[in-house]
């Protein structure tokens, strides 16, 4: 059902297509272990029974309704610590294709979610391997809500949903992979400062007055920025507070 996309360089050149698995991100970093798998393959399924999410929650995806797969990718020309730079360039990816989808207000939140008219469309789960000071393989994780119209939370919602009829989930992915290869390459022309302006202007909260809370305590404060190691950076009364991937929950 899903094809080698036409328009992309190496992204999705090799495809797996697997109908049921446990988990796409663990069956790509078990193939990222051979040394005859290439950068860009893709590993896909219908019915993810395991999925993985960030902070150890489990991803949950009705079979057969969304896209839920895993690109390899071997960036050993980033630094270490750019890291964060993978979450960028994938969530810009999934915003690039939304904006051309529907006209709704498209945002990413810090680290990777992302949102349509505030409500999660997609999820984004980046795991690395490290080799000295190189990355080997990272594993670029997305859980992209499409088809589903009903879910446990609230605050979820699928591309369906927002434009009234049901999606083609083949001609989606071979966009998406396009938008992910294309951003993936200005990572690697070291576009740094482009791709970090870009998913600012994208940035969920950025610039409003909300209400956090870190290890307990409520705060209000303002998102300014991501530093260059992808840790949010808040402004408060007690002034600039920085936080790493766990430390800090949106309240309201
Ligand atoms: C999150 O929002 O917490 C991240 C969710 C990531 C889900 C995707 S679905 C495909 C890939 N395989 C997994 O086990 N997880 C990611």
């Amino acid at each position: 059902m899903y094809k080698i996309p036409a328009n992309t360089l190496f992204l999705g050149k090799n495809l797996v297509f697997v109908p049921e698995c446990h988990s796409t991100n663990d069956l790509a970093l078990q193939l990222s272990q051979k040394p005859e798998t290439p950068e860009g393959t893709v590993v896909i399924t219908n019915h993810q029974t395991a999925g993985r999410g960030q902070r150890g929650n489990t991803w949950h995806a009705a079979p057969g309704m969304n896209l839920t797969f895993s690109v390899i990718v071997k960036p050993a020309f980033l630094a270490l610590k750019d890291q964060f730079y993978l979450n960028m360039v994938t969530s810009l990816a999934v915003r690039d294709l939304l904006k051309n989808n529907i006209d709704s207000n498209i945002e990413v939140k810090w680290p990777n979610d992302v949102l349509i008219n505030g409500k999660k469309v997609c999820g984004i789960l980046v795991e690395n391997q490290i080799h000295g000071s190189r990355f080997t393989n990272s594993v670029i994780g997305i859980g992209l809500n499409i088809n589903q119209e009903e879910f446990a939370l609230p605050t979820a919602t699928s591309l369906a949903l927002i434009r009234g009829q049901k999606v083609d989930l083949a001609g989606t992915l071979e966009i998406l992979l396009a938008n992910l290869e294309s951003r993936y390459l200005q990572l690697r022309q070291q576009k740094l400062t482009l791709l970090k302006d870009d998913y600012l202007r994208a940035l969920y909260w950025r610039n409003e007055l909300h209400t956090f809370s870190s290890h307990d305590k409520t705060f209000e404060g303002v998102i300014r920025n991501v530093d260059d190691i992808g840790r949010l950076q808040v402004e408060t009364d007690e002034g600039l507070r920085v936080f790493d991937l766990k430390e800090i929950s949106y309240i309201r």
